[in-house]
């Protein structure tokens, strides 16, 4: 009897623990870094227009708006800018460093 006891005791208490113990997937959530805390944005903003400062450019001094801007540190010409003219390749997209380009106001109306 006194051994049937004991093991009553024993499942009562391991049950108490079960319930009262949070549990360790609420804690591992407590302790986890929050995911998708926004950086700063770096560099001009998406649609924004820039003028080109690379000297060598197609597009030298000319205004273009800003498509997307890579946000990793490594990419070395992450800003990605759409110009109105194409180069001699028919092309007229090109990535930039975010030092070859500065922010410009965007053009009037009828203005390029
Ligand atoms: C046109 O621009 C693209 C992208 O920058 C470049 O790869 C290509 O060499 C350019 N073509 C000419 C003829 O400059």
């Amino acid at each position: 009897m006194a051994r049937v006891t004991r093991a009553l005791a024993l499942l009562v208490l391991g049950l108490f623990a079960l319930l009262a113990a949070p549990s360790f997937t609420a804690l591992r959530a407590e302790a986890a870094p929050k995911k998708k805390e926004k950086a700063p944005w770096v560099g001009p903003k998406k649609g924004s227009w820039v003028k080109i400062l690379r000297p060598e450019s197609y597009w030298y001094q000319t205004r273009g708006q800003v498509v997307n801007v890579n946000q990793k540190a490594e990419v070395k010409y992450p800003v990605t800018v759409k110009f109105d003219r194409v180069n001699f390749s028919n092309v007229n997209t090109n990535g930039f460093a975010l030092w070859e380009v500065i922010e410009a106001p965007a053009p009037g109306p009828g203005e390029v």
